[in-house]
């Protein structure tokens, strides 16, 4: 199979939810081009309208006016945050910084994730969380006065990173936010943009409180995330070249694509810019023999979404890998490391669950057989490009999923099939 040509990767869906966020709480009219209009983004979108934001259809050019800190009213109805774990854990930091009572719902997906990472913090803050069940939406904030905290987080998260950084903010109080391994910073880097003081070390981050923000004028990159899909196709291709221009190259989002050139892929970054707080560059990759590798948990955060696209790519390459450390998986849109492995093993691959990861042994076979999503975008695009390949067939039992986070992923992969 050759893989030729130049795709532009949709919007970054992180920078996509905060954008959205911060413009919806700037002082001012905000414009954000190349938005992600994707399932998830609608989610933070749906959200937002219903606390009282006026936020136009998602399009290419997205002009808002936003209400200024504690503009927001309270929601009559729920709070659908379908299958959004952003949306529904950074939202959970506004509602607690707001006076009024919120009620956050979720699809059943959604609805097992857990919750109570940031429930802890924002309750230690001095808002109140009720929950039906042990974990997980629905979920019941109870807003108000906020005060100040320093928070060590269990998990490398950036959704709980960033519903206490949101919740600082609107509560005007200091707060600092300690991780054991730094996890995405967006939510840091556009702060910092519209004038939020911030203190960032390697693994903790402070807000100051400020009084307002700028408003947004930004251009939001392709998502690196997505763009891993067709660089995977790109390597494992045998001929062409596929090139991706305006890739988000944040390094706390690049993992997999330096995960790929350290297996012996050819992976280059050139025309480096910067913009809006953010790096990016053109990806361009072309086929070369992968060899095997370890993955462990210190890099890890870099490439969490893309670790499902890593198993597939060694075994659809034939190379063993390792992968420890990786314990969230379990946590995402599904038990990642359970669908992982036994989708591969429905298609031939051979392949173990650990507790923390995987490991995926090398020889290559065709790989053949129907995945079973579980409704998981990330799991029906890592096989979805594995599929293309020359010998292998594989159905994947719902392709619509990938309308979460990607939803020309289909037409941009086979527009580079040859
Ligand atoms: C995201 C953070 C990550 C990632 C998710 C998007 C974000 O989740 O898996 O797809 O936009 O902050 P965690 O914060 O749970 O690691």
């Amino acid at each position: 199979m050759k893989a030729r040509g130049t795709v532009r990767v949709p919007g970054d869906k992180s920078i996509s939810h905060r954008a959205l966020i911060c413009a919806s709480i700037a002082s001012g009219q905000s414009r954000i081009s190349r938005i992600l209009a994707s399932a998830d983004v609608e989610s933070t979108a749906r959200v937002l309208r219903r606390l009282g934001v006026y936020i136009p259809a998602l399009s290419d050019e997205v002009t808002m006016e936003g209400l200024g800190f504690g503009g927001f009213s309270e929601p009559g109805l729920p709070l659908d945050c379908g299958n959004s774990g952003t949306t529904a854990r950074i939202l959970a930091g506004v509602a607690a910084a707001s006076h009024f009572t919120s009620r956050f719902e979720g699809d059943p997906s959604l609805s097992r994730r857990p919750m109570r990472r940031v429930a802890e913090p924002l309750t230690a803050m001095g808002a109140r969380f009720e929950f039906e069940r042990d974990d997980g939406l629905p979920m019941t904030v109870y807003g108000g006065d906020l005060s100040g905290i320093a928070w060590n987080t269990r998990a490398s998260s950036a959704q709980t990173k960033s519903a206490i950084l949101f919740a600082g903010l609107l509560a005007g109080v200091s707060v600092t936010v300690r991780e054991v391994r730094r996890s995405r910073d967006h939510t840091e880097r556009m702060l910092e943009s519209l004038g939020v003081p911030l203190t960032v070390s390697e693994t903790s981050v402070t807000l100051n409180p400020v009084a307002e923000i700028d408003p947004l004028s930004l251009a939001i990159p392709s998502d690196p995330s997505s763009a891993a899909y067709l660089a995977a196709l790109g390597a494992l291709a045998d001929e062409g070249e596929v090139r991706l221009p305006e890739v988000c190259a944040n390094p706390t989002r690049i993992g997999f694509l330096k995960t790929l050139a350290r297996m012996g892929g050819s992976v280059r970054f050139v025309e480096k810019r910067k913009a809006g707080g953010e790096e990016t560059a053109t990806v361009v990759v072309a086929p070369r023999k992968l060899h095997g590798i370890r993955v462990g948990a210190e890099e890890v955060p870099a490439m969490i979404d893309e670790l499902p696209l890593l198993a597939c790519v060694a075994a659809a390459s034939g190379v063993n890998l390792d992968v420890s450390g990786a314990e969230e998986l379990r946590v995402k849109e599904s038990d990642r490391i359970a669908v992982v492995v036994s989708n591969l093993r429905a298609i031939g691959a051979e392949a173990e669950e650990r507790r923390d990861g995987f490991r995926i042994s090398g020889g290559r076979r065709p790989l053949r057989g129907r995945v079973a999503t579980q409704g998981d975008h990330r799991i029906a695009m890592a096989f979805g490009v594995i599929g293309w390949l020359d010998g292998n067939d594989i159905e994947i039992d719902d392709r619509d999923c990938v309308s979460i986070s990607y939803p020309s992923f289909w037409s941009d992969i086979a527009a580079v099939v040859q």
